[in-house]
C-alpha cells in the first residue's frame, strides 16, 4: 500500500527545525510582555459566522478561502482564517474589556485558509498576532507599529519596509466608495474579471489588485486622501508625525486597503524583498466597528498579524537560523544488557538532578552504544563496565575533551555536581 502523504499546502515541522520555531516564539512573548500585552488562546474552530460578520463576506479570505464543514449536530463551523474575528468573538463573551482602559492581547497558532499553495503560502499556516483592544486615539496605532517593528528588530531581521496608508473613518471612505465606483465603471470593460466581480461589493480591492489591466486603471483613480476631513487627517498625521520623530522608515502607499473588510483609518504591511511575490510578511491596521458588528460594545482597536513562516524564510536566506543542534547532558552505557537495570537507575538519579539523560534502548554493543551517545550529541557518557560494577564505580567520560575519569557510586549526585 502506497505510503499516505500530508494534505496539500500542509507541512509538518521536523525535530531539526523545532529549535527554530522556539526562537521565534521566545522573541515574540519577550516583545509582547515588554509591551505590557498578555496572551489569548482561542479554540481553532469556531462557528462560521463569527468570520461571516467579522471578517466580512466580500473578501477572498470568506468567499473563496474558508474550510467550513457542518458537524454532526449540523452546525456549521470554520477552520479560524484569521484570529482577529475570533478574539474579539471571545473578548466580548468572556467580558475582557474594561471601561477606559486598554486590554493587550497577544496570540500565536496555526490558521487555515484554502490558498494556491506556493512558497510562503500555505492552507495551514502560523501566525504571531497583537491587538490593542479598546482604543480609539492614533497612539495605540503607533504603539502597535512600535510592536512589530521591535520584534523585526530582535529577530534580526536587516532589510524590511513598512508600507502605511489611511483608510479614513467611515463617513469619508462611503462617499469615497461611490466616486471610486463611477470612476471604475466608466472604465469597466479594460478590469480583470476579478476586478469586475469586487466592483459593486469591494471597490477598494480593485486599487490595490496586482493585475496590470487594474494597475493601468487605477492609476488615474480617484485619491482616498483627498477626500479625507479633519479626523481622518489628524490621526493619520499623528502616525506619520510619530514615525518620523522616532526615526522609523515608512513608505507611504496609496493604494493600500489590505483584504479584510474590518479596517478603517491605518493599516499597515511588512514586506521584504526576499520573498518573492508573497513578499508581505505582516499586517495590520485599526478596526473601529468590529465589537458592534459580532454583537458587543463599542470598543475600537488596533492589531496586525506576522506569518511565521515567511519571517523564517527571511531569517533562513539571512543566515539568522543557526540554533544549535539539541544536546544530551549524559548518556548512561553498560558493556552488557543485563546490567541494563542500574543504568535505568543512574539514569532516573541524573533526570532527578534536572540533566537530561538517556540509556541503551536497543540491547546494543557498547560500540554501537557510544555511536550512539555521539549521535545523540551527549556532553558526558556514564560507563557501568563489568569491572566498575564489581569495584562499586562508574567510569565518566568528558565527550568534549576525551577525558575520563573514575568515580564511586557512593556519594553519585555530589561527585556529578562538582564535576561538571
Ligand atoms: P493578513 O494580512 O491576512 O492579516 O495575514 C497576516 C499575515 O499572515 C500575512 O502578512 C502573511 O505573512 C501571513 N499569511 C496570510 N495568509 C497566509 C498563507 N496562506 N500562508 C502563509 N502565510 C500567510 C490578518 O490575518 C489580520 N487578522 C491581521 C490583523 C490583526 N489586523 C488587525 N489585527
Amino acid at each position: 500500500m502506497a505510503a499516505l502523504q500530508s494534505v496539500r499546502g500542509t507541512k509538518d515541522l521536523l525535530p531539526n527545525q523545532i529549535q527554530d520555531w522556539y526562537f521565534i516564539e521566545s522573541v515574540f512573548r519577550k516583545c509582547a510582555e515588554q509591551f505590557g500585552y498578555t496572551e489569548l488562546r482561542t479554540p481553532i474552530f469556531e462557528y462560521t459566522e463569527v468570520f461571516l460578520r467579522g471578517v466580512g463576506d466580500t473578501t477572498d479570505i470568506v468567499g473563496k478561502e474558508m474550510y467550513t464543514f457542518d458537524d454532526k449536530s449540523g452546525n456549521s463551523l470554520t477552520l479560524r482564517p484569521e484570529m482577529t474575528a475570533a478574539l474579539v468573538r471571545s473578548v466580548i463573551q468572556n467580558s475582557l474589556i474594561q471601561q477606559s482602559s486598554p486590554t493587550k492581547l497577544w496570540y500565536f497558532g496555526p490558521f487555515f485558509r484554502y490558498e494556491r499553495p506556493q512558497k510562503g503560502r500555505y492552507r495551514q499556516f502560523h501566525q504571531f498576532g497583537a491587538e490593542c483592544l479598546n482604543t480609539e486615539f492614533p497612539e495605540s496605532d503607533l504603539e502597535t507599529i512600535l510592536l512589530a517593528n521591535r520584534i523585526i528588530k530582535s529577530l534580526g531581521i536587516a532589510e524590511s519596509n513598512l508600507q502605511i496608508n489611511s483608510l479614513g473613518n467611515e463617513t469619508v471612505r462611503a462617499t469615497y466608495k461611490e466616486e471610486l465606483k463611477n470612476y471604475l465603471k466608466q472604465h469597466f470593460d479594460k478590469l480583470s474579471e476579478d476586478s469586475q466581480r469586487r466592483l459593486e461589493g469591494n471597490p477598494l480591492r480593485v486599487i490595490d489588485s496586482k493585475d496590470p489591466r487594474d494597475i493601468e486603471i487605477s492609476a488615474n483613480a480617484p485619491k482616498l486622501k483627498n477626500y479625507f476631513d479633519n479626523e481622518s487627517a489628524d490621526h493619520f498625521g499623528f502616525v506619520i508625525k510619530s514615525l518620523d520623530d522616532l526615526g522609523i522608515a515608512y513608505t507611504l502607499k496609496d493604494n493600500l486597503v489590505r483584504g479584510l473588510d474590518y479596517y478603517s483609518h491605518t493599516v499597515f504591511e511588512f514586506q521584504s524583498s526576499y520573498l518573492g511575490s508573497q513578499d508581505s510578511f505582516g499586517g495590520g491596521g485599526r478596526y473601529n466597528k468590529l465589537f458592534e458588528e459580532l454583537g458587543g460594545k463599542k470598543a475600537p482597536s488596533v492589531g496586525f498579524a506576522f506569518g511565521v513562516e515567511r519571517l523564517l524564510l527571511i531569517l533562513e536566506q539571512q543566515n539568522l537560523l543557526n540554533s544549535p543542534a539539541p544536546r544530551l547532558d549524559f548518556y548512561v552505557m553498560t558493556s552488557n544488557s543485563k546490567d541494563l537495570p542500574l543504568a535505568i537507575s543512574y539514569t532516573d538519579r541524573l533526570i532527578k538532578m534536572g540533566k537530561s539523560a538517556n540509556y541503551d534502548l536497543h540491547r546494543k554493543s557498547f560500540k554501537s552504544q557510544l555511536k550512539d551517545a555521539n549521535r545523540l550529541n551527549a556532553r558526558y557518557v556514564l560507563i557501568l563496565g563489568e569491572d566498575e560494577i564489581q569495584n562499586n564505580q562508574i567510569a565518566f567520560k568528558n565527550m568534549e575533551t576525551g577525558e575520563q575519569i573514575t568515580i564511586a557510586q557512593t556519594d553519585f549526585e555530589d561527585q556529578i555536581s562538582k564535576i561538571i
